[in-house]
């Protein structure tokens, strides 16, 4: 599962400790939890609060969230089509390793191509990488507007900015869809656990 690499010269090199020996210490499996929508939709909010509720249940997990990334590894990204790729391209592999670590690690991104989730699905086992839309329609991420965003990119301050400049193409066969617009964070965060099997 390695991907083509520019350093030719660069071998792999075995592990004398690996996933499976993590997941046993840890007492459970790790996993990659995908949350993708619209900015405002939930996506933090869920992720946190099920890293809470996991951490709490003594679960080993890292939870990811666009806005913190994009003040480290991914600082040198903007929103470009092009930038946003790499963005997920970088979290993809990030979330790869964490994975391996034996980690449950929950994943905060627009991500708003279907082609770059499928390509961090496509990094992992089948059965790794769970998807949830945290579906919430562009009127109420507007109306909420927690961050201001929504109202400086109707005024043209932001370019690019998803769904109304930008592009957001909705999963079509994600493993959850919550209806982050309307349920509780509560019932979503129950939904979530249910999927990854009653923890
Ligand atoms: S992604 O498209 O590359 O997946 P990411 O999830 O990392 O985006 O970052 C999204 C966050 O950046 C939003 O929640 C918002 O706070 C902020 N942001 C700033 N500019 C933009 C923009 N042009 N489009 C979307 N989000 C933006």
């Amino acid at each position: 599962m390695t991907q083509p690499t520019t350093s030719p010269n660069a071998v792999w090199q075995e592990v004398l400790v690996n996933r499976a020996d993590r997941e046993r210490m840890n007492g459970h499996r790790g996993a990659i939890l995908w949350f993708t929508g619209l900015s405002g939709s939930g996506k933090s909010t869920m992720i946190h609060a099920l890293e809470k509720h996991l951490h709490d249940a003594g679960r080993h997990t890292y939870a990811l969230d666009g806005d913190n990334v994009r003040h480290g590894l991914c600082g040198d990204l903007g929103f470009s089509n092009q930038d946003r790729v790499e963005n997920i391209r970088r979290i993809g592999e990030v979330a790869k390793l964490m994975l391996d670590a034996g980690l449950i690690v929950l994943c905060g991104f627009i991500s708003p191509f279907a082609a770059d989730r499928q390509r961090v699905r496509n990094l992992v086992a089948p059965g790794d990488f769970l998807e949830i839309h945290c579906e919430c329609s562009l009127e109420i991420c507007e109306q909420r507007d927690v961050k201001g965003l929504y109202r400086k990119a109707r005024a043209g301050l932001i370019p690019e900015f998803t769904g109304i400049s930008s592009p957001y193409e909705a999963p079509e066969n994600p493993e959850l869809r919550l209806d982050t617009g309307n349920e509780s964070v509560e019932a979503c965060v129950g939904r979530v656990l249910a999927l990854l099997g009653g923890d």
